[in-house]
């Protein structure tokens, strides 16, 4: 069982996309086998993941029922997830999810990448955790928690991760009653490195390097190229096509700058950049203003003043009345906002939130 964690997420996301996930989960069949009771799509672009996955052991006795064992995933909620997703409060999760898994299995586990504290706050607030597996490898958390018990749950922490193997021991009485045991073992130098998997795992990290430092140089490119979209100034500070970028606006409506920025127009390249899509002409269509007609109208990354108001540079030059009046909030709006990308779309209403 994978437990899913924001941690995570942020990596795999994509894997989760709803159109694809089956074909992809049969070729991977670790997809499957991700669960998690608090990380959920808020997008039909995604799929979410299990709550929790019942495995059947079959019995030694075949006249026994087999052993049926849940697994459920829990993560702490921050690194906040990606776009599109949401993450519950572990703790909410567990207390809804928990009796649903009772009752069908016989042995409850729960996977938790949480610190500490909420592990033992999952042990005594939720009932019916039969083993915690918590992860506790954070740089400011102890090195080695011994297991505890708290309340009729086994608190199991996975220290030192590849150092030591852990081992959760299920035992069934005669009375069909479950108890579980955990033990460590140490890797020491008496178990020799394996070199092809030394090899693999020194191949991952470089790989790991080389594809972040390829991203942040299409990145930088990329941001430098906007930049000099924005410098290319055509006479008295303007740019190509009579704009001037939302910066030059803010010298003198800064009350109305200070606004736009906390909207998400100002910030809606990074919804593109977190799916990684940064150079998909058609997202910036929208998210980062760029018209076919490259070289016409500058390429700016973000939902800018001048996307609505129309081009300023002769209002900067000479500020007077008139410039950039809207009158009729829907054709402005609709350019983007259209039936696909914002269903319920309510034209004074979103202005109300965006109103500067
Ligand atoms: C050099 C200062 C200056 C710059 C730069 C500037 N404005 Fe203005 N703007 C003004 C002043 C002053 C007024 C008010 C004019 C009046 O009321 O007579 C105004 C008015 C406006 C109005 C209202 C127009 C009306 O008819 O009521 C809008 C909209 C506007 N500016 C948008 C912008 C945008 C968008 C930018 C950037 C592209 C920008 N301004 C750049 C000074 C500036
Ligand atoms: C026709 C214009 C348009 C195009 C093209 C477009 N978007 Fe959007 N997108 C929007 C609008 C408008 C919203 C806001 C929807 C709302 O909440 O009303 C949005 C919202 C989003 C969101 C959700 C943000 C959130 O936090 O809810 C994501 C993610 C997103 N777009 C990604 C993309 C990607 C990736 C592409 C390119 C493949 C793309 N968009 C192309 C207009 C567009
Ligand atoms: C999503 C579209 C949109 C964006 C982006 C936008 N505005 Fe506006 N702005 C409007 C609308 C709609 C109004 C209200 C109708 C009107 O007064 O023209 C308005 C009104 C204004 C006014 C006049 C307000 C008043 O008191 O009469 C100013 C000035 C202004 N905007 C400046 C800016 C500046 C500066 C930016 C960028 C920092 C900006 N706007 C970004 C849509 C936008
Ligand atoms: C140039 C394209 C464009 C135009 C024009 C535009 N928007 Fe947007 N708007 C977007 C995009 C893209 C997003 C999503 C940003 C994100 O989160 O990625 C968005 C998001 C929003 C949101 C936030 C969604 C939410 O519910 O939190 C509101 C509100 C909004 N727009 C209102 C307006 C209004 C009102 C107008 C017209 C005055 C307008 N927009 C014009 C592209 C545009």
């Amino acid at each position: 069982m994978v437990n899913l964690s924001t941690h995570d997420l942020v990596f795999i996301s994509r894997l989760l996309e709803a159109s694809v996930f089956a074909a992809r989960s049969e070729a991977q069949p670790v997809l499957k086998r991700m669960v998690s009771a608090n990380i959920s799509s808020e997008s039909e672009i995604f799929a979410s993941p299990q709550k929790f996955i019942v495995r059947e052991i079959a019995s030694r006795d075949k006249k026994a029922k087999p052993f049926r064992v849940a697994f459920i995933g829990l993560t702490e909620t921050d690194p906040a997830p990606p776009v599109g997703f949401k993450v519950a409060d572990p703790i909410e999760a567990a207390r809804m999810i928990v009796p649903e898994a009772r009752k069908k299995a016989d042995f409850v586990i729960a996977l938790a990448k949480v610190k500490t504290e909420a592990a033992i706050r999952l042990a005594r607030e939720v009932a019916g955790i039969d083993a915690l597996v918590a992860s506790n490898n954070q740089v400011n958390d102890t090195p080695f928690t011994p297991p505890l018990k708290i309340r009729g749950t086994l608190i199991a922490f996975t220290p030192l991760e590849t150092r030591m193997l852990g081992e959760l021991r299920i035992y069934r009485d005669k009375k069909d009653k479950f108890s579980a045991r955990s033990r460590f073992i140490t890797l020491d130098p008496g178990v020799p490195e394996d070199a092809e998997a030394r090899e693999l795992a020194v191949a991952t990290e470089r790989a790991g390097t080389d594809s972040r430092k390829d991203a942040r140089a299409f990145l930088d490119d990329w941001l430098t190229r906007v930049q000099v979209n924005k410098r290319a100034t055509t006479g008295k500070g303007q740019l190509p096509g009579g704009f001037v970028s939302s910066t030059s606006c803010a010298a003198c409506h800064a009350a109305h700058y200070i606004q736009w920025v906390n909207t998400r127009h100002y910030r809606s390249m990074d919804s593109v950049m977190l799916k990684a899509t940064e150079f998909d002409q058609s997202c910036i269509a929208c998210h980062g203003s760029v018209t076919e007609k490259q070289g016409d109208v500058p390429k700016f990354a973000a939902v800018e003043c001048e996307q609505c108001h129309g081009p300023g540079a002769e209002h900067a030059a000479n500020p007077v009345k008139g410039y950039g009046r809207i009158n009729d909030l829907k054709p402005v709006c609709s350019s983007c906002h259209t039936t696909k990308t914002s269903p319920a779309f309510d034209a004074p209403a979103a202005w109300m939130k965006i109103r500067h």
